[in-house]
């Protein structure tokens, strides 16, 4: 368990573009506090169009540039992993920044997030060097290959629950794929991206490779999506802001790739491994404070062990300590806002109402008096037409329900709008395939939940998006395109 740093970081406030600092055209700031105290940590330059603009002309320049377009992909590979090198040296001051932002336990940011981002930018340090057209046999006396080229200028916009780690699964693949990269924090959450960008500069990114500003999602945001020298948009979010963006990006034709909401089912079977599942179900909903896209947040559960799951579980949640995030003994810190907060106890509010049993949390608390703390939350009984298995709520709010066999779970498990991940618990191993490949849902994990690595594609069906993250074919999807090019040999 890590004790709390002795690290004090320094905390950005401006916006970073081409390699420096500077404030907001318009002057504008906003605050951004940490959710465990309600302390304000820093008035940060709130980025708008005029900023955008700057940030894009920036990114074009390095596009233009020999030193970043010409660059060799092996010296590319290299930045990159300097880059990683770099993060791993201020892995203490960065998630403790993460933490004071975001309100996850230090724990999360420093073991997991931060390693996670380290070897995110290795492994796309690997692909920066490995990406390659064909020759390919056509009619007549000609040769035609094709090039793998940047997409040119990507707009990347992330959000508040994972700050860094969201990031980095948009930078690293886009920078190995030779783009230049304007990243727009979440205003939650602004300032480890901010230091991301000062890191890359440090390790010799050029001037323009990489941008970041923050800003609201209504001034920024839109202002990267709406502006005619951006050429795609990778975006993680809500599914209504991915709609948005969508519509448009249609009207400068932008390439768009969406990385959405979730409702994803955590299905227990009664042959499973109980205590593995409780296990798993429990950090599948609490891990993150449930502000997870990939929350397993429909526990669906067999019948023949329902009354003693629910039991298990509901004595489980009842132990998962809220706390400072900061302290080695909390397991649940801070929801990112007042805001979210609302949300997450207005769901809370309306599983009771829709006759759901609450058998563990549902209330808000403090630590010390203050912050935006909510206990981590079970629902029983639950009917899959309730809102709250119906709908994100991005909080620690489980609601389990019951299944009769295998085909009503299936059925449950793809009774929603979202496809983003699902679990499946049995010793069965016929019964776990099956299950997998009848879920509409773009990652599944058996006897485990939440796992991840670079090298593993991750996105979602139906409405949690399209476009992959991670992995080798999603970046050259993602963030290349494809020329063809013909040569007459008979001349
Ligand atoms: P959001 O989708 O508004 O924010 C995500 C990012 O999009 C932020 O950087 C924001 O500034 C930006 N943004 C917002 N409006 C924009 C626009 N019109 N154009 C361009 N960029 C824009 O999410 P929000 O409002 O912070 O959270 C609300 C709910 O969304 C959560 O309760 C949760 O259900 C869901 N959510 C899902 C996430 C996921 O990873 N799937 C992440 C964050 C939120
Ligand atoms: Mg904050």
């Amino acid at each position: 368990m890590p004790s709390t740093p002795s690290v004090t970081p320094t905390i950005p406030e401006r916006l970073w573009i081409a390699n420096a600092w500077a404030d907001a055209a318009g002057g504008g700031t906003f605050a951004t506090s940490n959710p465990a105290t309600g302390e304000v940590l820093a008035q940060v330059a709130a980025g708008e169009a005029e900023d955008v603009d700057r940030a894009v002309r920036a990114a074009r320049g390095a596009m233009e540039d020999p030193e970043w377009r010409g660059m060799s992909p092996h010296r590319r590979a290299e930045l990159l992993w300097k880059l990683a090198d770099a993060l791993e040296a201020e892995a203490d001051e960065l998630a403790t920044l993460e933490t004071l932002d975001n309100g996850k336990t230090f724990f999360e940011s420093r073991k997991v997030d931060l390693p996670s981002v380290v070897e995110n930018f290795r492994y796309f340090a690997g692909v920066a060097d490995k990406i390659q057209g064909n020759t390919i046999p056509v009619a007549g006396p000609f040769l035609n290959y094709t090039l793998r080229e940047p997409l040119g200028v990507v707009g990347c916009i992330v959000p508040w629950n994972f700050p860094l780690s969201l990031a980095a699964w948009k930078v690293a693949p886009a920078l190995a794929c030779g783009n230049a990269v304007v990243l727009k924090p979440a205003e939650q959450t602004p300032l480890t991206a901010l230091r991301l960008g000062e890191l890359a500069a440090r390790v010799g990114f050029p001037e323009g490779a990489l941008n970041v500003v923050p800003g609201f999602g209504s001034k920024a945001g839109a202002a990267l999506v709406r502006h005619p020298d951006v050429d795609a948009i990778a975006f993680t979010g809500s599914t209504p802001v991915g709609k948005a963006i969508m519509r448009e990006a249609a009207e400068t034709l932008k390439k768009v790739s969406l990385e959405l909401g979730g409702k994803s089912p955590n299905i227990v079977f009664a042959d499973a491994d109980l205590k593995a599942a409780v296990r798993g179900v429990s950090t599948g909903i609490f891990y993150g404070k449930g502000e997870v896209c990939a929350a397993g947040s429909r526990v669906l559960v067999e019948r023949a062990v329902y009354d003693d799951f629910v039991e298990a579980l509901a004595a489980r949640a009842q132990k998962t300590t809220v706390g400072d995030p900061m302290s080695p003994d909390t397991r649940l810190g801070a929801i990112v806002s007042e805001q979210q907060l609302e949300r997450v106890l207005g769901y809370v509010e309306s599983g009771k109402e829709d006759g759901a049993r609450l058998v563990a949390g549902g209330e808000r608390t403090t630590v010390d008096g203050r912050g935006n703390f909510v206990t981590a939350t079970v629902f029983a009984d639950v009917d899959p037409a309730m809102k709250i298995a119906r709908e994100e709520i991005f909080g620690p709010v489980a609601a389990l329900i019951p299944f009769e066999d295998l085909d009503d779970a299936v059925r449950i498990a793809n009774q929603t709008v979202y496809g983003l991940a699902a679990g499946i618990w049995t010793r069965d191993i016929g019964k776990a395939h099956r299950v997998a490949s009848q879920v509409r849902a773009g990652t599944v994990w058996i006897n485990t939940y939440n796992q991840y690595d670079s090298a593993s594609p991750f996105g979602g069906y139906k409405q949690s998006g399209f476009g992959r993250d991670l992995g080798y074919d999603s970046a050259l999807e993602k963030y290349t395109q494809v020329k063809s090019v013909w040569v007459a040999m008979d001349r």
